[in-house]
């Protein structure tokens, strides 16, 4: 069995989980638009995860949408304890698969009891607010609206944590003048690097950062210098991907997704490996490659 402890924890909200998560949104099926060609095999992924010590899962009800958290539920449910699952409200689908801003009163309001129900709880342990200004990356725009309503929710007892998604520094700050603010989940992995500094920024303040895409996402990572990484270690590229993160800084948290349970085992594992000084620089020169045609 897996030790993911090797890995570490870290402070989530009130509860200390193990640096390596899983993001819940392969799940859903292709384009993340349910429902999924095998849902035993999916519900097989995350019973693993779990058995395995995973005690952190991203989700959202719109994966699916509302399908990923239909299959939690069914895997996991009742939960164990201890078991944090984190979800993000602030974008609605469209019949046609689209990602569409979901940003009202009623539309955050109904996410958060969309969630609820689908993953058969009376409170939220974590939910990240994602910001729909562009839905590509982060982009400027007041978030005080959309979080004062969160914060509402959350005053009400339906919500525990409140985090952000593709999100600014200054939409951060903005944030913690409404609520305290559990985490950061922004796009950041090997190649993809332009949180750099908002990493350290939130580790001095002991905040969580769970990139999402730490693999490259639709488009898993592809590099030699990763793949002549992997070759001399004996390892994956994408378990050597995951390392690096576990070794950049200690606030990150992972949710590497999948819908394998092989490649579940083999992101697993990647808490077990430690890669010295010299070939963390070889891997930071990454970012600056072309990427392969
Ligand atoms: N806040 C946001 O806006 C946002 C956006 C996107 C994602 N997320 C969260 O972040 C989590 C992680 O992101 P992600 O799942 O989109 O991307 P990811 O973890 O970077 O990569 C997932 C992709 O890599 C493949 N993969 C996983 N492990 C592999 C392995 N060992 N070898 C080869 N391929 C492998 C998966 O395919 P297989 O299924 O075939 O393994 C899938 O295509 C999501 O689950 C979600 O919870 C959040």
């Amino acid at each position: 069995m897996i030790d993911i402890g090797q890995a570490g924890t870290y402070t989530l909200g009130d509860r200390s989980v193990q640096r390596l998560g899983y993001g819940a949104m392969q799940l859903a099926g292709p384009g993340v638009f349910g429902p999924p060609k095998d849902r035993n095999a999916a519900i097989a992924v995350l019973r693993e995860a779990v058995d395995s010590g995973v005690n952190h899962i991203d989700t959202s009800d719109f994966y699916g949408p509302h399908v990923t958290n239909q299959i939690l539920r069914e895997a996991l449910h009742p939960y164990r304890d201890g078991l944090t699952i984190v979800t993000k409200i602030g974008a609605r689908r469209g019949a046609d698969g689209s990602w569409n801003p979901a940003f009202t009163r009623e539309e955050l309001t109904q996410a958060v009891h969309d969630n609820l129900r689908n993953l058969g709880l009376d409170v939220l342990d974590v939910v990240n607010l994602r910001s729909m200004f562009s839905i590509h990356g982060p982009a400027e725009g007041s978030l005080e609206e959309p979080l004062s309503v969160l914060a509402g929710l959350q005053q009400q007892g339906l919500v525990r944590h409140i985090g952000l998604s593709n999100a600014t520094p200054t939409q951060i700050e903005q944030g913690r003048s409404i609520c305290r603010i559990v985490c950061v989940q922004n796009q950041y992995n090997l190649a993809h690097r332009a949180d750099d500094g908002l990493v350290a920024d939130l580790a001095r303040d002991g905040t969580a950062y769970v990139p999402f895409f730490p693999l490259g996402g639709f488009s898993p990572l592809q590099s030699a210098g990763l793949s002549a990484v992997a070759e001399e270690l004996g390892s994956t590229p994408m378990q050597v991907a995951l390392a690096w993160l576990l070794q950049r800084s200690p606030n990150i948290l992972l949710i590497p997704g999948t819908s394998s349970v092989v490649h579940l085992r083999e992101n697993l594992a990647a808490a077990q490996l430690v890669l010295t000084p010299s070939t963390v620089a070889r891997l930071d020169q990454i970012a600056g490659e072309t990427p392969p045609a």
